[in-house]
Parts: structure tokens; C-alpha cells; sequence
């Protein structure tokens, strides 16, 4: 039985194949561009692009199983090609609703409803924010400025390493037809994720106030950085800015699904620090 990880530059994508491969399962991993992958020795590698569904036919050739992310463009012509998979576990989004307002869960709901669509068994995992989007403040951090336009609002960020831990368990133990939605076990200001990574990073940073402008433009040269297309655009950036005015000084609710699935609790935003302390420093 071999699973098919897609997105392999992906901090998910890069987590799921090295715990599969601890659990002695056969993986394929691909990516638009497997050279940079940087993933575990003993995977093999193919190269394909959701942009060019053709493609593929070679990477799904012999596979059973399949991780996706949703943020995609061309998921259609990859669900068009895996009817034969026994199921396909997708990285969506908390919230993902196929006829909400907010562009971002509305693009995850109708890759939801695109999945559903195919026949396909499936399980749909539903993270909120990843701790690993702090990794862009690595450079802010050892400049000793990170500027953010909401410095008290709320994330329960996820570690992507259990987001893959459940990702593993529904790819080798059922769990077709699963909703789960996933968060931290803590919800954090900005302020408060800056002084736990001030702390791994061993030097002082301070926190400023960001104006929404120059928010916008950082993250429009992020998502064109990464090729991610349609992510970029200026509906996804307001969806996110209206999402973080609105936590503000109000706690995400967490969920307890990362230890109902897995087994163990979920890693808090300091333990992701320490993961990725080299980054800060
Ligand atoms: N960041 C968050 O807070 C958050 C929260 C909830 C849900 N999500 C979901 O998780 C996804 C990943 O988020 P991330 O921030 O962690 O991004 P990331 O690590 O940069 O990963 C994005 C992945 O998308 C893949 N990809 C993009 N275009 C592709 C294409 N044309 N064909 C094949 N693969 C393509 C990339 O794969 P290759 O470059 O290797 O091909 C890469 O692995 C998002 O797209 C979103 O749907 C993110």
C-alpha cells in the first residue's frame, strides 16, 4: 500500500512523510519542485503540479491513499485521476464552508465539496492558523523588531507536526467520513507568541505596531513568494485582516481533537519554538 503525500515543500506535507516513514509505511511524495523538498532520504520523489492534472497518472500510479491540500488551484483535474484511491485525506480549514462570505473558508468548503463530489472515501482535517506562519517573523525577530498590525489578538496555534500526527493516523487507521477540527491547546496574543520565541532566540524583540498597509503588502509578496496564486489575492488578505481585528482581546476557543485522534495532547507554542529555535537565531 503506498500513500501519496502531495505538497512535499509543504510544512505539513514535510512532516507527514518522515512520521509514515517511522511507521514503516511506503511513501510517495510530490511537489511541483521535488529538488527542494528537503525531505527524509529513502522517500521517493516524483514531480507533479496540480496546475497540469496530466501529470498525475505517474504519481498516483500503484497508490491507495492520498494526503491533498485544498489551497490549490486544480484540484478537479487531481480528483479526476484518483477515483480509483481508497481515500483521500484533505488539509482544509477550520470553518471551511463552501457558501461563507470569508473567502478563505469559502475556498477550502467548495475543495471540501469538490472531494465529496469525486465519490472518493474521504477525511477532511480543518486546522486553524499554523504555528509555522511565525516563521516569518525569523527575520523581524533577529532584527529585534516584530511588527504586526493586531499585537493583542488570539491565535490557538497548531504545531504542523500534529497536524501531520493526525494526518497519519486517518491515512493507515479508517477514519473515512471524519470532520476534525484542529488548534493548539492554547490560545495566545501576538504579544505573548513573540515573548515565548524571544525566549529559544536568546536575544530582546519588542513588538510594534504594525499599519495595515504595509501588513498588505507583506503579505502579498509572501504568497507570490510561495507561487501560491489565488491566495494572494486582495479578498483572501482582507478575510485574514477581519479575522484577527475580530481576536482581539478574545480567546480562540481550542478543540482537544490532536489527542482524541492521536493519543497525545497537542503541542503548545512554546514546545514549536523550541522546534524551531535555529530559525530565531
Ligand atoms: N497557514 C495556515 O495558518 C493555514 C491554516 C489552515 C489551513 N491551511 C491550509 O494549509 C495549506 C498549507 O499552508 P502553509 O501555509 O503551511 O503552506 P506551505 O507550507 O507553504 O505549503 C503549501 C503547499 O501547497 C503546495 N502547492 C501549492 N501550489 C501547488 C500546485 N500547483 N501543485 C501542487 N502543490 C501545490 C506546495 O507544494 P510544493 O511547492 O511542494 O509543490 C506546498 O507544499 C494552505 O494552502 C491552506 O489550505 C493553512
Amino acid at each position: 500500500m503506498t500513500i501519496l503525500v502531495t505538497g512535499a515543500r509543504g510544512n505539513v506535507a514535510r512532516a507527514l512523510v518522515g512520521q509514515l516513514l517511522e511507521g514503516g509505511h511506503e511513501v510517495r511524495a510530490a511537489g511541483r519542485d521535488p529538488g527542494r523538498a528537503r525531505l527524509p532520504g529513502g522517500v521517493e520523489v516524483v514531480a507533479a503540479d496540480l496546475a497540469r492534472p496530466a501529470g498525475w497518472d505517474a504519481a498516483l500510479d500503484g497508490v491507495t491513499k492520498a494526503f491533498v491540500y485544498a489551497g490549490t488551484a486544480g484540484l478537479d483535474g487531481f480528483l479526476s485521476r484518483a477515483g480509483e484511491l481508497e481515500q483521500v485525506v484533505l488539509l482544509s480549514a477550520l470553518g471551511a464552508d463552501a457558501t461563507s462570505e470569508d473567502a478563505i473558508t469559502r475556498a477550502h468548503g467548495e475543495a471540501e465539496q469538490a472531494v465529496r463530489d469525486a465519490g472518493i472515501p474521504w477525511t477532511f482535517l480543518r486546522p486553524g492558523g499554523f504555528a509555522a506562519n511565525r516563521l516569518l517573523w525569523a527575520a523581524s525577530v533577529r532584527g529585534g523588531v516584530v511588527r504586526d498590525p493586531f499585537p493583542d489578538s488570539h491565535s490557538a496555534l497548531i504545531h504542523e507536526a500534529d497536524i501531520a500526527a493526525v494526518a497519519a493516523c486517518a491515512l493507515t487507521s479508517g477514519h473515512i467520513g471524519a470532520v476534525y477540527e484542529l488548534t493548539g491547546p492554547e490560545s495566545l496574543t501576538v504579544r505573548e507568541q513573540v515573548s515565548l520565541i524571544r525566549r529559544v532566540a536568546g536575544r530582546p524583540v519588542r513588538v510594534e505596531t504594525q499599519d495595515l498597509d504595509g501588513y498588505r503588502r507583506e503579505l502579498t509578496a509572501v504568497f507570490e513568494a510561495r507561487g501560491l496564486g489565488s491566495a494572494g489575492s486582495a479578498e483572501v488578505i482582507e478575510a485574514r485582516i477581519r479575522r484577527l481585528a475580530a481576536l482581539v482581546g478574545r480567546p480562540q476557543p481550542t478543540t482537544g481533537t490532536v489527542r482524541d485522534v492521536t493519543g497525545r495532547p497537542a503541542r503548545n507554542f512554546a514546545a514549536w519554538a523550541a522546534d524551531h529555535a535555529a530559525g530565531f537565531r
